[in-house]
């Protein structure tokens, strides 16, 4: 028979990827989302891509009352991946409690529920961000985690520590955390995607947008750092890769395979690559000359982090396999599809 996993946030970027992957390995999922970083239409991509349309609940994880009412409906979910949460590094230090209530509330009544209804599976939605500058790179699970840089970050090191004394409270919990270095891309078949409100933050979306025309330029944050080009460098990976790397995690929880009752895994590729060599990647695999300038560096901004990846490869025996170019190639597939049914 088949497992029934709980998706939080499954109509968002990452977890749409996710619900697909799990769907075509048979898992029967449920999506709660309450669609404030989302659209439902991203059900209509899932179902058009896998055949199934997911089961779906719309309701804010942060209500107690009903995420009770959820599990008591549905004590056959085996596993909970845990993607809901609100993401906006700058939205955050502009507003930290809407952070700490959202990513932190939900996160808890998430536990509490678990507990509740015997539910010993977790996969949580770490990030890079936990690392900060690193001194010493690429980095590991191990590399020691710095003071936050924002409200955003301080989450995911504060839910990493509310799930760890949670798993450590009872032997029938267990968790995998699992640290997100830069997912880009899309589903090849373009019928899902990453879908930012308004003005990106993120370099992919943007450069995609501007290659579009609907951004006049993307400026560069700074070409002064002690980097080969002077720009800043990060580990992109595709987010098909990511997506698959939940189900190898979940299926680790399912057959008893975690050696620890909280383990974390770097998700990354194991390469850095830098602001410039994503222009010359995308205008590579579009055809299309990206109109950018240098600016000044972005307040906040790290200069060059990248995963290292032989926990994640040798543990879970997971690897990504799209290499940049088609990562942003569908990037820009996705991107070019949404704008030709949504002028
Ligand atoms: P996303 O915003 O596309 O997806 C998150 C989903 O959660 C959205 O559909 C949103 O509507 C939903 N949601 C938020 N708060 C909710 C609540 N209280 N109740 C119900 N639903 C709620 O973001 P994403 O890029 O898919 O990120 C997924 C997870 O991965 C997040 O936890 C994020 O912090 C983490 N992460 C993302 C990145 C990245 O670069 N995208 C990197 C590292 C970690
Ligand atoms: C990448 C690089 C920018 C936009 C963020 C979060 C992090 C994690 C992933 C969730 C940087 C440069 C960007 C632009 C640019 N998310 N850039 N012009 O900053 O590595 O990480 O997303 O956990 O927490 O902070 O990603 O895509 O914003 O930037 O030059 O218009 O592109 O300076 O060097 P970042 P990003």
């Amino acid at each position: 028979m088949s497992k029934k996993v709980l998706v939080t946030g499954g109509a968002g970027y990452i977890g749409s990827h996710t619900v697909v992957e799990l769907q075509e390995k048979n898992y029967d999922v449920v999506i709660v989302d309450n669609l404030s970083n989302s659209s439902i239409d991203s059900l209509d991509g899932i179902q058009a891509i896998t055949g199934i349309r997911p089961a779906f609940e719309k309701f804010d994880l942060c209500d107690r009352e009903r995420v009770y009412s959820f599990f008591k409906k549905n004590i056959d979910i085996a596993a909970v991946i845990h993607f809901a949460a609100s993401k906006a590094v700058g939205e955050s230090v502009e507003n930290p409690l809407k952070y700490y209530r959202n990513n932190l509330v939900s996160l808890m009544n998430i536990l509490e529920n678990m507990e509740k209804f015997h539910i010993s599976n977790l996969v949580f939605s770490s990030s890079c961000t936990v690392y900060g500058q690193a001194k010493e790179l690429p980095v590991t699970e191990n590399t020691p985690i710095l003071p936050a840089s924002s409200p955003y970050g301080n989450t995911k090191q504060v839910s990493e520590e509310i799930i760890r004394d949670t798993m450590d409270a009872s032997d029938f919990n267990r968790a995998i955390s699992l640290r997100y270095f830069n997912p880009i891309g899309a589903h090849p078949t373009a019928l899902i995607g990453e879908l930012p409100l308004g003005v990106p933050d993120n370099l992919v979306p943007f450069i995609t947008q501007t290659g579009i025309g609907i951004r006049d330029k993307l400026r560069v944050f700074g070409d002064d750092y002690n980097t080969p080009d002077g720009s800043a460098i990060r580990d992109y990976l595709h987010v098909v890769d990511l997506a698959k790397a939940h189900v190898v995690a979940i299926e680790r929880l399912l057959t008893d395979k975690n050696k620890a009752n909280f383990e974390v895994f770097n998700l990354g590729t194991g390469n850095g690559v830098s602001v410039f060599e994503m222009i010359r990647s995308f205008e590579k695999v579009s055809g299309v000359k990206l109109n950018y300038e240098v600016a000044k560096r972005r307040p906040g901004d790290i200069e060059q982090i990248w995963a290292d990846t032989t926990l994640a490869n040798n543990e879970l025996g997971w690897k990504t396999k799209s290499s940049l170019d088609e990562a942003v190639r569908t990037a820009w597939q996705w991107e070019k599809h949404y704008r030709s049914l949504n002028p």
